[in-house]
């Protein structure tokens, strides 16, 4: 699909948060990042480390300014390239936070009171603040601002992607036609990778291998997955051994004979994951080394970032100029 932009024949533009948290797994690498790399010939990427969304959370200067850097070498190892995907910080265009009150200002509380984040929230804890109730909103505008056409997320942002396109599409009846309806990407055939107890790999369940993680960590994570209690020599079924759910990912070519080998009897639970750790790691190290290697130059993520952050706001300052005039804020 292409698309024509500003007159000029160039890729659809893709826009995307990521909320600086801890450390990734192998689930989130599988579920959602991996998409970002996958996608980024195809369109203009912009992505962005959603730090003024995390503000919504805990609540630590120190935490969030490294956090949010990791999340930049996560990504950049993992392969994203700054010569085709535009990294930088959400606050790096500060005018969001200009168009997230514009369009607070056309939307209502009870249509906000819906979001399934902020019933949870509410579910959950006394106290709401109001950015957790505004979230949608600012998220609105991270997309609108940068004239998104398609946004990658996961199926849980669902409901945000449809928020953004009701905001855009009520902005443009009032004001008249300035922001494009932006396409949600929701891969729904996302492998739904298992963790150590076989259970979907979830940091809240404890159960995560570490994407970056140390052979030991490694070795240690693979070495504690859940098992019956089936002797080396007894035939096993692999449909139902978390081992193997996880051999699907990493032992493409071994597939055939590990799955014959547990049929036949003979595999024990502790050579399998001996070869399925051997994979893992060899996934994994060379995204673990390039890690490494950007980690020795600070400066270096800073830069891009900086650059990310110029090219972005550049094309938010022209949008804002945009919006302020249809909205009534510039007296000529
Ligand atoms: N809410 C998203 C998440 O939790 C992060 C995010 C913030 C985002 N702004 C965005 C995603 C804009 C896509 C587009 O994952």
């Amino acid at each position: 699909m292409k698309l024509m932009i500003d007159g000029n024949d160039e890729k659809p533009i893709l826009v995307s948060g990521v909320k600086p948290t801890g450390r990734p797994h192998i689930g989130n690498y599988f579920g959602a990042m991996k998409q970002f790399v996958d996608l980024q010939n195809e369109y203009r990427s912009f992505i962005f480390i959603a730090n003024y969304h995390a503000l919504t959370g805990a609540q630590n200067s120190a935490t969030l300014v490294e956090d949010s850097y990791n999340i930049a070498l996560d990504y950049l190892a993992i392969g994203i390239d700054p010569e085709k995907t535009i990294l930088f910080l959400q606050s790096d265009v500060p005018e969001v936070t200009e168009l997230a009150w514009i369009f607070n200002c056309i939307t209502t509380m009870p249509y906000l009171m819906r979001a399934h984040a902020f019933k949870d929230a509410e579910a959950k804890s006394k106290e709401v603040n109001v950015g957790t109730f505004d979230y949608p909103v600012l998220m609105a505008a991270d997309i609108l601002i940068q004239d998104a056409d398609v946004v990658p997320v996961g199926q849980d942002q669902k409901q945000h992607l449809e928020m953004a396109r009701d905001i855009a599409e009520k902005f443009n009846r009032i004001y008249g036609e300035t922001f494009k309806l932006p396409t949600p990407i929701i891969k729904e055939d996302v492998a739904v990778v298992p963790g150590i107890d076989g259970r979907k790999m979830s940091k809240s369940y404890g159960n995560t291998i570490s994407l970056f993680g140390s052979d030991e960590e490694i070795g240690k994570a693979v070495m504690s997955i859940v098992t019956d209690s089936k002797t080396p020599e007894e035939p096993k079924d692999p449909k139902t051994c978390n081992i193997f759910a996880l051999h699907k990912l990493f032992s493409a070519n071994a597939l055939p004979d590990i799955e014959k080998r547990y049929s036949k009897g003979g595999m024990g639970y502790k050579e399998s994951k001996e070869i399925l750790a051997e994979n893992i790691l060899a996934f994994i190290r060379p995204m673990r080394d390039r890690r490494n290697a950007l980690a020795s130059d600070r400066g270096h993520i800073l830069r891009i970032l900086k650059n990310g952050g110029e090219i972005a706001r550049e094309r938010g300052l022209a949008k804002m100029r945009t919006v302020r005039e249809r909205i009534g804020l510039v007296i000529a």
